[in-house]
């Protein structure tokens, strides 16, 4: 917390001393000083050269658990206060339990607040997780006033809410989960983490198709908003920054869940490639960048063609990759590629809950529209790497090299990329085009050529 600086004034004069003394410095008159309570407090304080400011407190610390420090740019940093949003069940609790054990593994003492589960509940699940250790505190509680005074109390370095939507202010005339006490027990702990330096995580329920969404009023007030996502029936999860103050947004945390909890994932890349299929029209593979680290993931599509009369809405759903984007490129295959995909309903996804947001995959996306179209396979160990434009023309991407190294490592031995891309990539044989017209037409896809 900011120390208020203070200091002594000569109520006649008007000099200041930082010591009290009996007589004024200044004017030499006897018993004039005063306490000053300056205004300067120590954060606001004199100007200082950027070298010489001290960022020790405010350095992130890692949790140890690594694919959470890398969403996390490093670590957590103290005082600040970290929203971990989800829906209920994908394994918010689970990674929650697992980073605070670990945190206080490396020394930190660790409050949890148990507002769904009871602590002997809790307990079970550290024992099972192998997160038992002493550092960490539970206390079941809901209500916000005697939960500030365990806070009080502890004195922790880390608190962690699970959930806020299960706390009450009873200042608040609203029931638990609504949006004014998400909002007044939000803002009281967002307080309560400034005040004290001290690193707080408020897990929400948080479902995408917005009917559970009052934990993202606090979006704006907190420092960080994690979401943790995935395929219930999957064993994947993803864990991404929509905000952080601390760092960089763009980075990807992967988990498998496993009977003893979350464990990171080494190789993406390999993980979501073990179930394709082969000469499968409608699928090929493409390099997306998370952050600084390449992953290679298969977009796939299909078309259903339509009989005429009932063509008028046709379906588009677009999995992981944008809608907007899948418009622009049925357009572009049309407009420029002769590709009639208008009387056709068609489906677009990105395999393994990954979501692209990249323009570096419309080429990718596009070749398995053309080849979903054609009902003609792509070359198995082929992957793409583009830019597509308005006018159909090839752009390059940032981090090509990269890309594509990682595409080779993997196996694939063919790249279809911009004429004015990378020319050479070790162990892939690189087919560089300027169009998506001569994409299309040169693996075989182009309507007349189908
Ligand atoms: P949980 O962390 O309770 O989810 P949330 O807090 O987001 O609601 O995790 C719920 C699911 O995770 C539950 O269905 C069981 C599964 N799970 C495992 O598969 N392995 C484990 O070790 C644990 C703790 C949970
Ligand atoms: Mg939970």
């Amino acid at each position: 917390m900011a120390r208020v600086r203070t200091s002594y004034r000569c109520g006649g004069c008007g000099a200041g001393t930082p010591r009290w003394a009996g007589r004024c410095h200044a004017c030499g008159d006897w018993n004039t000083l005063v306490e000053d309570v300056g205004t300067r407090r120590e954060n606001a304080g004199r100007p200082t050269p950027i070298a010489e400011v001290d960022a020790g407190r405010w350095r992130a610390r890692p949790t140890g658990v690594g694919e959470l420090d890398r969403v996390l740019a490093g670590g957590v940093v103290p005082g600040s206060v970290t929203l971990l949003g989800g829906e209920p069940g994908i394994g918010k609790s689970t990674l929650l339990l697992q980073a605070l054990s670990s945190l206080a593994a490396g020394g930190a003492r660790v409050l949890l607040v148990c507002g769904e589960e009871s602590t002997p509940q809790v307990r079970l699940r550290a024992e099972r997780l192998g997160a038992l250790c002493d550092g960490l505190w539970l206390v079941a509680d809901t209500e916000l006033p005697s939960i500030v005074a365990s806070v009080e109390e502890l004195a922790p370095d880390h608190l962690a809410v699970d959930s806020i939507q299960a706390l009450a202010d009873p200042d608040v005339d609203s029931t638990p989960g609504s949006v004014a006490q998400v909002r007044a027990c939000g803002h009281r702990l967002v307080r309560l983490a400034k005040e004290r330096a001290m690193a707080t995580v408020l897990v929400g329920h948080v479902t995408k198709d917005g009917s559970l969404a009052g934990p993202r009023v606090l979006e704006h007030e907190v420092d960080t908003v994690l979401s943790f996502e995935g395929e219930r029936h999957h064993a994947l999860r993803l864990l991404r920054a929509l905000k952080h103050r601390f760092g960089a947004t763009d980075g990807l945390g992967l988990f498998e869940m496993t009977d003893t909890g979350l464990a990171g994932v080494d190789d993406p890349s390999a993980l979501f490639l073990v179930d394709r299929r082969a000469g499968v029209a409608g699928s090929i593979v493409a390099p997306v960048m998370d952050g600084s680290r390449p992953l290679v993931v298969e977009l796939q599509a299909l078309v259903a063609p339509l009989p005429e009369k009932t063509a008028l809405n046709p379906r588009r759903s677009a999995q992981g990759v944008e809608p907007g984007r899948l418009a622009l490129l049925l357009a572009v295959l049309d407009r420029r590629a002769g590709l009639r995909l208008a009387n056709a309903d068609v489906y677009a996804s990105v395999v393994g809950g990954v979501r692209v947001t990249e323009p570096a995959a419309d080429l990718a996306l596009a070749l398995a529209l053309a080849s979903a179209h054609t009902g003609v396979p792509l070359p198995q160990d082929l992957v793409a790497c583009g830019e597509v434009g308005l006018a159909g023309e090839l752009r390059q991407v940032n981090h090509a090299g990269r890309r594509l190294a990682e595409a080779a490592r993997l196996g694939f031995r063919s790249g279809i990329v911009p004429a004015s891309g990378p020319e050479r990539i070790d162990g892939l044989g690189l087919l560089r085009v300027r169009t998506l017209h001569e994409a299309v037409t040169r693996l075989g896809l182009s309507p007349s050529s189908a």
